[in-house]
């Protein structure tokens, strides 16, 4: 995993949490808040239901938290040995601080214990600030679909092997 290494620094009054780990009413409210910051950071068609998609088993959902409000979060499937990656996202004010390559992070380390081998996940190619992050811990290029999210708007699919 060439990302693992030493674990990057939250900035200072960040926590990172795991939902399923959250007493269940607080659990509701921060799935709320989550679903809001997703309307208003990625386009419609790609919103995920979270009132379905947390009932699933197999369904994380990291958290990052600064004085009690969600400021980052990271969605993340597990099947069989992969985990895929669907949501990341940091709010814009708490951007390029290093909170995202944290909750990479754990989720690597998480992978890694539970014996999962890879991680893979599709970006937009315009998303040049993920395509960025990605590459920096090591995410390779697997795949090109063109028009994946819309027209003009090709995915991108990208693997890390885990415990390589
Ligand atoms: C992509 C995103 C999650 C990055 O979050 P972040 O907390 O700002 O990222 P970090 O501060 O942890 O940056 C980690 C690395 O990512 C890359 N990176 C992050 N923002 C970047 C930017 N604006 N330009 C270029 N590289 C960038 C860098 O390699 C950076 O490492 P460095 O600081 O050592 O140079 C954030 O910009 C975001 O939420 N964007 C909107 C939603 C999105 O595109 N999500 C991903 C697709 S699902």
């Amino acid at each position: 995993m060439s990302s693992a290494g030493t674990a990057p620094s939250l900035p200072p009054g960040v926590i990172v949490k795991e939902h399923a780990s959250l007493p269940s009413k607080q659990r509701a409210i921060v799935a709320a808040k989550v679903a809001r910051l997703e309307k208003k950071i990625f386009p419609a068609n790609e919103g995920f239901d979270y009132d379905v998609e947390l009932k699933k088993k197999n369904i994380g959902l990291l958290l990052a938290f600064k004085e009690g409000d969600v400021v980052a979060y990271l969605v993340n499937q597990r099947i069989k040995r992969m985990v895929w990656l669907h949501k990341l996202c940091v709010i814009e004010q708490e951007r390029q601080k290093g909170i995202a390559k944290c909750l990479m992070h754990a989720l690597c380390q998480q992978t890694g214990k539970s014996g999962g081998e890879s991680i893979q996940l599709w970006v937009d190619e315009h998303r040049e600030p993920a395509r960025a992050l990605y590459s920096a811990l090591g995410f390779r290029q697997i795949e090109l679909r063109q028009a994946y999210y819309a027209p003009g708007r090709a995915g991108l699919k990208m693997e890390l092997a885990i415990g390589m």
